[in-house]
């Protein structure tokens, strides 16, 4: 063989071997337990023959618990970048068939060099996460390559979207990475997320939990909100991350990204005239009016079944890509309460972050009455929407459908906190509260007084409703820009963002402001 057929064959045989992972039979429990692999994950998010690894080579350096006569090219983990749909990506994929997917010293470094990367040149960074967590035997240098993570994690917010998929364990502190991200996408009973396992709070508290209760898919998107979407299985994963990439800029520098549409911008919604019930008591549901208005329909919601009273996701108007948020009057009559705050919030600073203008559906009593939203902390919860609000720049544009009450009115991106754009439908009621709630605190003693109690008080809600159950107090005060037919809210909308997609909003210079956590 001649020296450079043995440099090759060396070559070779290196990749050959990385490629390999962990062998032919942790590939089949991995496949077993109906997961692809690292690398099959990889080459399904990415554009065909786009992807380009790094790192293949890269080994631990472990000399303890015999790990020097262990070693894989790769480290358990494949990094690189590729693109999706022709947007450039850095992406990182765990490996489990490699010593469990276990984040040691150089594997966590491989994925800070992805990071560093993204970061340089304004790229999204996906993360494939199937990991048991810090590298045992490696112990301190594991925990510092996580802090690395979690450090440029943290620099690459608000400058890069950071998208995590979980699609195996992920405990202990390793949940922090996904957490500081802005998406958590989590596979249905293959993902699990928690800081300390079942057997661990059995010990510590005699509480008996699964890991599917504790911190399975289901749990996560209903009860804590820590993922924003919940996958069937990695394929279906793999295809949302490529929807919401779609959605988004690749950078805070860049404008959100636009698309076609045969979608006619002057289209009526001519059910939108008669979706609001009657009775103001009855709900309808926000969804409808959203997709109505939206570009073909097409509405990518987020955190679906975690604080439902409130509606957060993407779509596109006349193809510029929108933020929507919505008061959703199906669930707790669309009440603010505390997990709904912190779910918009986080979103409005989002986009706010990458030029997403904000379209924002109101119809809201009010923060929801109870003890416990008052000493789980509503007041500090709820502070945190109107700060998001208060603090977003981008374009905002506001449609009251129905109820706009008390400090909801003012939180739900009103006038006075810039909404470039507010209209109200002629169903709006712009209030302090609800008619029958007002009349009993300022007309008490007149009802009281009244010959005819029960005759009184309905007349005085007549007349509190016909002074402010419409819109046209606001509107004279110039709090709204327009009352509009239902009908027309796409064709506004479309116009009132065509004229907005320039804006520049200023605010005083800062370190950076001090909102309530
Ligand atoms: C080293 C690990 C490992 C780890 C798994 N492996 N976790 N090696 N460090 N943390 C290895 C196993 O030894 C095994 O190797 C292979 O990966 C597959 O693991 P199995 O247990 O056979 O797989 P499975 O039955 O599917 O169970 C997966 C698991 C379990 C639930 C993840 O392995 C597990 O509980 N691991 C420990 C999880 C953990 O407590 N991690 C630390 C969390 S604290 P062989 O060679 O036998 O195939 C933490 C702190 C982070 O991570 C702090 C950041 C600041």
């Amino acid at each position: 063989m001649s020296r450079v057929d043995e440099q090759t064959e060396e070559l070779r045989r290196r990749k050959a071997q990385s490629e390999g992972g962990g062998g032919h039979q942790k590939v089949a429990a991995q496949h077993a337990k109906g997961k692809m692999t690292a690398r099959e994950r990889i080459l399904q998010l990415l554009d065909p023959e786009s992807f380009m690894e790094v790192d293949s080579l890269v080994e631990h350096r472990c000399q303890d618990f015999d790990m020097e006569r262990n070693i894989i090219p790769g480290d358990g983990v494949i990094c690189g970048h590729g693109t999706i749909d022709g947007k450039l990506v850095y992406c990182f994929a765990q490996d489990f068939t490699v010593y469990g997917g276990s984040l040691g010293e150089m594997h966590g470094l491989k994925i800070c060099k992805i990071l560093d990367m993204a970061i340089k040149t304004g790229a999204p960074v996906i993360g494939l996460n199937d990991s048991g967590g810090a590298r045992i035997q490696e112990g301190v240098a594991s925990l510092g390559s996580y802090a690395e993570i979690f450090f440029r994690n943290v620099r690459a917010s608000g400058v890069i979207p950071q998208i995590s998929v979980i699609m195996g364990p992920c405990a202990g502190g390793a949940v922090y990475s996904p957490a500081i991200t802005d998406f958590v996408i989590m596979v249905d009973k293959t993902a699990h997320m928690f800081i300390t396992g079942p057997e661990v709070i059995k010990t510590v508290t005699n509480e008996e939990v699964t890991f599917e209760d504790l911190g399975g898919a289901s749990t996560h998107a209903t009860r804590s909100g820590v993922t924003h979407f919940t996958a069937e299985n990695d394929q279906q994963a793999l295809e949302l991350v490529q929807e919401l990439i779609g959605y988004l800029p690749s950078n805070n520098l860049e404008k959100a990204p636009t698309k076609n549409t045969r979608d006619s911008l002057d289209r009526e919604c001519n059910i939108l005239d008669s979706i609001i019930p009657n009775d103001p008591s009855l709900p309808y549901d926000i969804n409808e009016v959203i997709e109505e208005v939206l570009d073909d329909g097409a509405f990518l919601e987020i955190q679906a079944e975690f604080a439902p009273n409130i509606v957060i996701g993407y779509g596109r108007l006349g193809g510029n890509t929108v933020g929507i948020i919505g008061n959703q009057p199906k669930y707790l009559a669309g009440c603010l309460d505390i997990d709904a705050s912190i779910k918009a919030a986080r979103f409005v600073r989002f986009c706010d972050s990458f030029n997403i203008p904000l379209i924002t559906f109101v119809d809201v009593p009010g923060f929801l009455p109870g003890a416990s939203q008052e000493w789980g902390g509503i007041i500090r919860h709820g502070a945190k929407l109107l700060y998001s609000y208060a603090e977003a720049t981008v374009p905002k544009l506001t449609v009251i459908t129905r109820k706009a009450y008390g400090g909801a009115y003012d939180v739900m991106s009103s006038k006075h906190i810039r909404g470039d754009y507010n209209v109200a439908w002629p169903s709006a009621q712009l209030a302090v509260m609800g008619a029958s709630g007002a009349v009993q605190i300022i007309h008490r003693k007149r009802i009281k007084s009244s010959g005819n109690p029960e005759q009184e008080r309905e007349r005085l809600v007549e007349d509190y409703n016909d002074t402010f159950a419409n819109p046209y107090r606001a509107a004279s005060l110039g709090y709204l820009d327009d009352v509009i037919q239902p009908r027309d809210t796409r064709l506004k909308l479309i116009k009132a963002l065509g004229a907005l997609l320039e804006k520049e909003e200023v605010r005083p210079a800062k370190k950076h402001g001090n909102i309530p956590l």
